[in-house]
């Protein structure tokens, strides 16, 4: 089987750019304009995002988690507590991550430190979410070995005779983490490889911009 020629792969980018007066002050504004253009575009999962973590002594891991909410106070995402991430953040409370809006050429990076957010927030959220995603959260050790995949049907099969079609409490190993917004930056790919990269870091009550070189 032939395989592709992966390093005879190239992109142009040449789309859009990013300014500092189109980009303004306020990052989360910025944010929020490149999401609805994602959605517009109708990027898949538009929300999906890599989220790196790393043991204490500096073992990083990523996976992809869904962004559930932003705000002033950060970005929310849910997991399970006792996942290798959960695992992680417990011991090294510091995270980044990267989200990819492809067609329109366009990364988002963040970085600050995570925290659980308040138990309320995940029973609110846990209980919006389907049925089945309540009952499967449930069911899963998520990030530990199993005999097989039987052995996890299994595990659903039993919370679903627990609950029926009645409420699912919220496992206290499952929540909400809040990613706290040290730094945002924006790419936006540009030709010749010369991309656009506004940077925000924050500064107390407000944020600083600067541009780096791509
Ligand atoms: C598109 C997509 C969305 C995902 N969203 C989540 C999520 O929001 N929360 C989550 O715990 N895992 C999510 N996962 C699964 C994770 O990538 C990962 O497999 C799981 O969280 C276990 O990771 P860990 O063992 O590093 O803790 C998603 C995977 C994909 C591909």
């Amino acid at each position: 089987m032939e395989s592709p020629d992966l390093a005879r792969m190239r992109e142009t980018y040449a789309r859009d750019g990013l300014d500092e007066s189109q980009a303004g002050d306020d990052p989360l504004h910025l944010f929020g304009r490149w999401l609805d253009d994602a959605v517009s575009s109708q990027i898949h999962e538009p929300n999906a995002m890599a989220l790196a973590t790393a043991t204490p002594d500096g073992r990083p891991s990523v996976r992809i988690v869904l962004l559930k909410g932003i705000d002033d106070s950060g970005m929310t995402f849910y997991t399970n507590y006792e996942s290798r991430k959960g695992h992680e953040l417990e011991a090294n409370p510091r995270a980044a991550a990267a989200m990819l809006w492809h067609p329109l050429q366009r990364q988002v990076r963040v970085e600050g430190p995570v925290t659980r957010i308040a138990d309320e927030d995940s029973d609110a959220y846990f209980h919006s979410r389907p049925h089945g995603s309540q009952l499967g959260a449930l069911a899963s050790p998520q990030s530990t070995v199993i005999a097989d995949r039987s052995a996890l049907v299994a595990y659903y099969a039993d919370a679903a005779r627990a609950y029926g079609d009645g409420e699912v409490p919220r496992p206290a190993y499952w929540g909400g983490y809040r990613i706290e917004l040290e730094s945002i930056e924006f790419w936006q790919g540009r030709e010749s490889r010369l991309h656009d990269r506004l940077r925000y870091v924050r500064a107390g009550s407000a944020w600083t911009r600067e541009r780096l070189a791509p």
